[in-house]
């Protein structure tokens, strides 16, 4: 087995969405499932392409209501190229008989090659070979080739290559009923060559230019534009046994790029001076040369390897040193489906500290990202009531609040309020974030500067957050990473009291900001504030039960699950909340998370910083409470998230080595296997990702 490679032999249908998210190619700028050429969105194939950052807003109806909701935008598919033989019909999914059919991603190189021997309805066979590349040097181009043997005909064959900007946002069945049509069509053209389309998204109005450069010794060429649509077919003279090949290249820019007149002025120029699909594949092979001696990982199982490998590249995909120049944040899965609309959450927590110490230009990137939207969130915390700012939990263009109000629980058909936008943690995972960057370059100008800005302007966040009662610190209303609880049973208001991952944050953060003061000064900093925040240190408050901590105030007097008869039931019950919902019930009255929560704490900070804080805030606490706190939510989780299985797998090796390995196990199967319940094809679960890589480097 070569770690380098991940290769599918055959075609099963059921399983194309999860090929096509884990071949996406991408550099960062832009990325493109790795779906068939020929293919169309139709159930099984969905080509989907994403420019990181390009967002776009429609209003739909849901349950009677007027709803708007922010998507990454899918733009024009760049792919499309097939052929048909005289007299045939053109090659798309079901029109011929599959008699080979491989499919190869090669990571080191950044590649995806198919290879298929088909024979059509007279018989025909042909021999297809595609591959292609988008391109880690220069990251507006892209290129495909593809190489046909007619094996056993003669006679004419026709290419056919487009730019199809009739697609539209459909890549997620849940959010089917949601409008999704974002692309507006301007204009097409055909000459010389080269194809070009220009579209724009409906409400925010980036213009998206796409140019494409097909070559064919010998073909004559046809061009066709309609509505959203451009394309040119091309016909040889082919003898059994010929070889032909057809080039496509591709170059993609929106009205957002720097240094361009207009889009697709940059487009046409951009594919007119293009190299051939050769010289764009040396240099894009020298630039994933350079990215992997700095970031590469390694384990000693080959298998294990390979999926790392596989982890990294899409890592990489996602969040490149392109990025440096762009202005967009982490989707949470990636820039390959549309799952969660290409939000950023807080998963940027599991990819940092894996980023910033191998590159840094990348973390700094992201939080720059952040650091932009400071004006939304400040004035989101004034308008509710708070001071400094409240960062959003669902984060798109402008930084503004994008969790969906509604969420839909397609075991109930239900649609439900959703509250996950009380997770006001998410301000830690940035102020995290800061602090690893730092410690990664231990940068001052950075903590002088935005970093520190960041952190700051979250400290106060948390500090008017917090109220005193009793001589300690609370927080009440919010929502720890434990997405099953978002409230107590018996109150009409959502929310819970004294998360302890918050809480224990908060104190941690506290101590970071007055760490910054110490190193760069308190230019801007009142002495009362100094005051709270060292006090905050001191006196959060953190809710003990049985010896060990409570997810929150008041979990102790939940009642507990008989997780037995659950499973026995249902099998697979990490989507307890839609199982309990669909049941007339909710995952709020029992001790049951979705996901690692008052683990997360350990996860962070470690056994010694966890007891540093703990012991700081005037609590007792020791390796026996730990372990028990450890124990205590294993048994009470469910792991509905991808996050869950990483977390676990580093804490227990850690405190109880003997139960990490299944956890491991899952987290490196996560998206590899599709473990949860088909979520891979709607894009990858990019924390997890790096989550994992991030174990292996610790372990090996
Ligand atoms: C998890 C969150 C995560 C989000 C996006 C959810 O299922 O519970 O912690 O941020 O997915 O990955």
């Amino acid at each position: 087995m070569n770690p380098w490679l991940l290769t599918y032999d055959g075609f099963d249908p059921a399983r194309e969405g999860v090929r096509e998210a884990l071949t996406t190619l991408g550099n960062g700028y832009f990325a493109t499932r790795g779906a068939a050429p020929e293919s169309q969105a139709d159930g099984v194939h969905y080509p989907g392409t994403y420019v990181a950052g390009c967002y776009d807003r429609l209003v739909s109806q849901v349950a009677g209501h007027p709803v708007e909701n922010e998507d990454l935008v899918n733009v024009p598919n760049w792919l499309f190229l097939t052929f048909r033989a005289e007299g045939g019909d053109w090659f798309a999914p079901g029109t011929a008989e599959i008699l080979t059919y491989r499919h190869t991603l090669d990571m080191r190189q950044g590649t995806l090659t198919r290879f298929l021997r088909i024979r059509d309805p007279q018989g025909r066979v042909t021999r297809v070979e595609q591959h292609r590349l988008v391109s880690m040097d220069d990251p507006h181009l892209a290129a495909l080739t593809m190489t046909i043997v007619p094996e056993n005909w003669d006679g004419a064959l026709e290419i056919r290559s487009a730019l199809d900007g009739r697609v539209t946002n459909a890549g997620v069945a849940r959010y089917r009923e949601l409008e999704g049509r974002h692309l507006v069509p301007i204009c097409g053209h055909a000459a010389h060559g080269v194809i070009e389309l220009l579209t724009r998204t409906a409400t925010s109005r980036v213009e998206i230019a796409l140019a494409a450069r097909t070559t064919l010794a010998g073909g004559r060429c046809r061009a066709d534009v309609e509505e959203g649509w451009v394309g040119d077919d091309r016909t040889v003279e082919v003898k059994a046994g010929d070889e032909v090949t057809v080039e496509k290249i591709v170059a993609l820019y929106t009205s957002r790029d720097r240094a361009i007149s207009e889009s697709e002025a940059a487009a046409r120029s951009a594919v007119v001076r293009a190299g051939g699909f050769a010289t764009l594949l040396k240099r894009h092979i020298r630039a994933w040369d350079r990215l992997w001696r700095r970031a590469h990982v390694t384990a000693q199982d080959t298998e294990v390897q390979q999926i790392l490998n596989l982890y990294v590249f899409h890592l990489l995909q996602t969040a490149s040193p392109h990025i440096a120049e762009l202005d967009t944040g982490l989707p949470a899965r990636g820039l390959h489906g549309e799952a969660y609309r290409g939000h950023v959450f807080w998963d940027d927590l599991f990819v940092i500290p894996f980023l910033a110490p191998r590159l840094p230009e990348i973390t700094r990137a992201l939080l720059r990202y952040r650091w932009r939207r400071l004006p939304e969130a400040r004035w989101a915390a004034r308008a509710a009531g708070y001071a400094g700012a409240m960062f959003p939990w669902q984060s798109g263009s402008d930084g503004r609040e994008e969790t969906p109000r509604l969420h839909f629980n397609p075991r109930s058909g239900r649609w439900l309020p959703d509250r996950s936008h009380l997770q006001r943690h998410v301000g830690l995972a940035v102020a995290f974030n800061v602090w690893q960057h730092y410690q990664a370059t231990k940068d001052t100008a950075f903590l002088a500067g935005f970093g520190g800005e960041l952190l700051l302007e979250v400290a106060r966040f948390f500090a008017s957050l917090a109220t005193c009662e009793k001589g300690r610190y609370a927080i009440r209303g919010v929502m720890g990473p434990d997405e099953y609880h978002d409230g107590y049973p018996d109150h009409a208001e959502p929310g819970l009291d004294n998360n302890a991952y918050t809480n224990v944050m908060t104190a941690w953060l506290m101590r970071r900001v007055l760490d910054m003061i110490g190193l760069v000064g308190a230019e801007g900093v009142g002495e009362q504030e100094i005051e709270l925040f060292t006090a905050m240190t001191r006196r959060m408050r953190v809710d003990f039960h049985e010896g060990v901590i409570s997810q929150f105030e008041g979990y102790a007097g939940l009642e507990e699950l008989d997780w037995a008869a659950y499973r026995k039931k249902y099998g697979d019950i990490r989507r307890l909340d839609r199982i309990l919902e669909a049941e007339g019930d909710t995952p709020n009255r029992y001790k049951a998370s979705k996901q690692a929560d008052v683990l997360m704490l350990f996860h962070l900070l470690g056994e010694e910083g966890l007891d540093e804080i703990l012991t700081g805030l005037g609590y007792e606490w020791n390796a026996t409470m730990a372990k028990d706190t450890v124990d205590y939510y294993l048994a009470r989780t469910c792991h509905g998230s991808t996050l869950s299985a990483v977390v676990h797998a580093g804490v227990l090796a850690r405190l109880r080595p003997g139960a990490s390995h299944p956890f491991l196990v899952e987290a490196l199967n996560n998206d590899v296997r599709d473990l949860q319940a088909g979520t891979t094809s709607e894009g990858i679960h990019l924390g997890a990702m790096a989550g994992v890589a991030g174990l292996f480097e610790a372990k090996t």
